[in-house]
């Protein structure tokens, strides 16, 4: 018998079209039981259509999904579901009023409503699906309590509640530390050790080829490249359309600003959570034009710190715009007064096109200096030109962060505080938007505060750099001395 027949998943000659657009177009894939293929390519390049198709959410066009043989192209997602196939999505989306065992207990939930709180079997198997996952300390919290791991985590109980034996994977390394994503491919070998065929999407490239038994890549719908990580990794052209070229670093002295008073000064900045302390005692500087990046993990404060200084939330210590007192000043005075923050929620108006969100962020603008900045833009982000009449919500992960990050500039800020805009982008995307920020640093006056646990995207764009680890600052120095002094825990 081949390999093919014995697999659990097969898909072939699969297309999408969404309007004029061909999502995806004739794909074709295999996975065997106990194994994991990597599904990598840009993004927009039709991978989480795929799930989709696969798993009925999005009908398709034309092709074959095959689950043990049995065809399910075109069926609705809860049959293909009962005939064992299950994804992680990209994005949580936990229920908010419910706690994390309450949020498993659904996904178990039988076809019957009625039998599900109070039967104790199925009690008993979300508390082993939380313990499965790492989930079992934090049973009765609520999702917005939660770290960020933790809501990924939630995704992945809610996807093997019902032992789906094809389980497709979307992102889930996005946004982890080095540390959780290991934990995370622990749990991914694990499932594929039960013997489940796995389909796996993620841009942290080093990760998936670690895991994978083969590698698809594809660009704009269709495979361009199959074989091993290796092969797929050195081929020429998945090199030049997803990987990219490398970063290039450019830190200026701090001595080269000459502004006497910083732009942005932050002074011994404390915040509070209820009893629990946000940030402690914080105190940075930035000056005009400069390029400055927090580094930390999730969870160490960073998000914090933005919006403290974004004016959204009370603080003890002292914050100044160019040596007067922002306390006071309400958030949308500051923002109006050029403080920007690009925040990772995306917090993008789903229903609104690509286009419509980039005249409110323009809104304040002259006509001709709005239509100047959004041709600026399209010239920094083409996907976005071709896309200014889709809605935003149906824009892929990468394409939204690309819009989020445009859409800030169009405020034209004095200072941009980017919140982990590297979230969920292919290589070649970094790259572009690395490109994007060394051409700001050289030909505009503006000043960029950049937050950012990936430190490989965050040392090239830095002039200078903190650290913040547990609410506290712990470093501060040129990018160069970075991994000198603070080692290999963050590389
Ligand atoms: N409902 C929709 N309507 C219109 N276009 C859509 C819709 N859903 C997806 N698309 C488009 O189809 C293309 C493929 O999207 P998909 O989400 O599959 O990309 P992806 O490879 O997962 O990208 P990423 O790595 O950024 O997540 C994108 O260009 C996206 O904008
Ligand atoms: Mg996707």
């Amino acid at each position: 018998m081949s390999t093919a027949a014995r697999a659990h998943l097969e898909v072939a000659g699969l297309t999408k079209r969404f309007g004029g657009l061909v999502a995806v177009k004739g794909m074709s894939l295999a996975v065997g039981a106990g194994k994991i293929l990597g599904l990598i390519g840009p993004n927009g390049s039709g991978k989480s259509t795929v799930m989709k198709l696969i798993m009925g959410i999005e009908r398709p066009d034309a092709g074959s999904v095959r689950i043990n043989g049995v065809e399910v192209a075109g069926w609705p997602s809860h049959r293909i579901a009962r005939m064992g196939a299950g994804i992680v999505f990209q994005h949580s989306r936990p229920l908010h009023r419910q706690t994390v065992l309450e949020n498993i207990t659904l996904a178990l939930l039988p076809d019957k409503l009625t039998q599900l709180l109070a039967d104790p079997q199925t009690d008993k198997r979300a508390r082993a699906i939380a313990e499965r996952v790492g989930l079992s300390g934090v049973l009765d919290r609520r999702p917005a309590t939660l770290p960020f791991a933790d809501l990924r985590k939630i995704e992945i109980a809610k996807a093997i509640a019902r032992d789906p034996q094809v389980l497709l994977i979307d992102e889930p390394f996005a946004g982890l530390t080095a540390k959780e994503t290991a934990a995370f491919s622990e749990l991914i070998c694990e499932l594929r050790d039960d013997g489940r065929a796995v389909l796996l999407v993620d841009h942290n490239v080093k990760s998936v080829a670690r895991l994978v038994d083969r590698v698809i890549a594809m660009y704009v719908g269709e495979r361009i490249a199959e074989g091993s990580a290796d092969e797929v990794m050195r081929d020429e052209t998945v090199r030049r359309v997803y990987l990219g070229g490398s970063l290039e670093t450019a830190a200026r002295p701090e001595s080269s600003f000459r502004d006497a008073t910083p732009f942005l000064a932050v002074d011994s900045v404390s915040v509070h959570y209820g009893k629990a302390q946000a940030l402690d005692n914080v105190s940075i500087h930035i000056h005009a034009g400069e390029f400055v990046s927090v580094v930390g993990l999730n969870g160490a404060g960073k998000t914090t710190l933005f919006n403290t200084i974004s004016g959204l939330l009370p603080y003890s210590g002292e914050i100044r715009r160019e040596g007067s007192a922002l306390r006071g000043h309400s958030a949308a005075a500051i923002a109006r007064g050029g403080i920007v923050q690009c925040s990772e929620g995306r917090d993008l108006f789903v229903y609104m096109s690509v286009r419509e969100n980039l005249d409110l962020g323009g809104q304040h603008l002259p006509a001709a200096e709005r239509a100047a900045q959004i041709a600026w833009l399209f010239d920094l982000f083409p996907v976005l030109r071709d896309r200014q009449k889709q809605a935003a919500g149906t824009l892929s992960g990468g394409e939204q962060q690309m819009l989020t990050i445009a859409r800030a500039l169009m405020m034209k800020p004095k200072l941009l505080m980017l919140d982990e805009p590297t979230l969920g982008l292919a290589p070649v995307i970094l790259e572009q938007i690395s490109k994007a920020l060394e051409r700001l640093r050289q030909t505009t006056p503006i000043t960029v505060l950049l937050a950012e646990q990936n430190v490989t995207f965050a040392l090239p764009h830095a002039d200078r750099v903190y650290v913040l680890e547990h609410a506290r600052i712990v470093w501060e120095g040129e990018p160069a001395k970075f991994a000198a002094e603070m080692g290999t825990g963050y590389l």
